[in-house]
């Protein structure tokens, strides 16, 4: 018998406007920014994105989400001892947008921080919650991916601006003990490689009262995917070799949801079907460390995912980061 984190609710949030491929080539027109549905579905998979309203933060969205999933789970906000929410787009620069989420949740005196791990955010957000459930630094944790990415994109590049959204999901994980044949997460893999911090980043800062460098999100598109498509296939295998599983044992890939190529390409390597995939992209383009849990809600509650099913949940992004996690439903 040991301490096992298991997740036992999920939710999410897409804000209201929402804006298919042809909408935003529309709007991108009239700065004379050119591009097409048919470019942007066939290079990507994406159809729609979701943006926020101007005076809509990361915590709301990320609050939505948490409530769901706490509905989920039928806990009480009262019943949290532990929120941490993964985001690259937070409310502010301090205090974190967990913080700011707990406050609006009505869940004080646990711990609350963010994650920023760009789009592997969700997977290290729950490494980290898993390492404190089974301490017992925790036992009722809500980890969240939350991102206003629309903030942070440059509507003048369309090699990028067409890519994201903005959308948050949630999940509810609590501590359970068991031999190991129950519910919960059985083994991860966290990477990070530094010196590929130029290929997807902000460079901007903030400084003596004024933004130093520039605040919008700049891609090299070709060397993150073919980062991607690599580190995504080892991550996958070393976690299952922890866990003393096989690719076999897998009945549901959840990819970070940024293009479908790369999934596709990740689930070839793996030599999965296409059918064990996950695939929400389309209708909510890459939501950064929210695509996860946002892809996850979805299929739990559209019933493809089931009790006792066995997950491998993956992220990749800036930094360069990257990491998986294998968990018993
Ligand atoms: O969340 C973190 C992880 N991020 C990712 O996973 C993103 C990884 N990268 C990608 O998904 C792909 O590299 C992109 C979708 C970003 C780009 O796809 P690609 O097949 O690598 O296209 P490309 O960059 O090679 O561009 C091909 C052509 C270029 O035109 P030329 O030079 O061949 O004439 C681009 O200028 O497509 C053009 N192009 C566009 N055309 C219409 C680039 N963006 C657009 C656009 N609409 N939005």
């Amino acid at each position: 018998m040991r301490r096992y984190s298991r997740i036992t609710g999920t939710g999410s949030y897409l804000p209201p406007r929402r804006l298919t491929n042809a909408d935003l080539a529309a709007e991108l027109a009239t700065q004379g920014v050119e591009t097409s549905d048919d470019w942007i579905v066939e290079r990507t998979g994406i159809r729609a994105r979701h943006f926020a309203a101007p005076d809509v933060c990361c915590s709301d969205l990320g609050l939505e989400a948490a409530k769901r999933a706490l509905e989920a789970a039928g806990l009480l906000p009262t019943d949290i001892d532990l929120i941490i929410v993964a985001t690259s787009t937070p409310d502010m620069v301090f205090p974190s947008a967990a913080c700011i989420l707990q406050h609006k949740l009505g869940a004080p005196g646990g711990a609350a921080f963010d994650v920023q791990a760009v789009c592997s955010g969700f997977v290290y957000a729950l490494v980290v919650a898993d390492a404190m459930i089974q301490t017992g630094a925790a036992t009722k944790a809500l980890v969240i991916g939350a991102e206003v990415f629309s903030r942070i994109l440059d509507f003048t590049d369309r090699t990028t601006c067409v890519l994201f959204g903005d959308g948050a999901g949630a999940v509810v994980l609590e501590a359970c003990e068991h031999d190991g044949s129950g519910p919960g997460i059985l083994a991860s893999d966290l990477h990070a490689d530094g010196k590929h911090v130029g290929i997807l980043c902000v460079p901007g800062t903030v400084s003596g009262g004024k933004v130093l460098g520039s605040p919008l999100l700049t891609m090299d598109g070709q060397a993150v995917f073919k980062l991607a498509v690599g580190v995504l296939e080892d991550a996958a295998r070393t976690t299952l070799e922890k866990a003393g599983k096989t690719t076999a044992d897998i009945d549901w890939l959840i990819p970070h949801q940024a293009n479908i190529r790369i999934m596709q390409s990740t689930a070839k390597r793996l030599k999965l079907p296409l059918d064990k995939v996950i695939v929400t992209v389309d209708q909510h383009g890459n939501t950064s460390a929210a695509s996860i849990p946002l892809a996850l809600d979805h299929a739990v509650r559209g019933g493809r995912i089931k009790a006792g099913d066995t997950l491998m949940l993956e992220g990749v992004g800036g930094g360069f980061t990257w990491g998986a996690v294998l968990l018993n439903y």
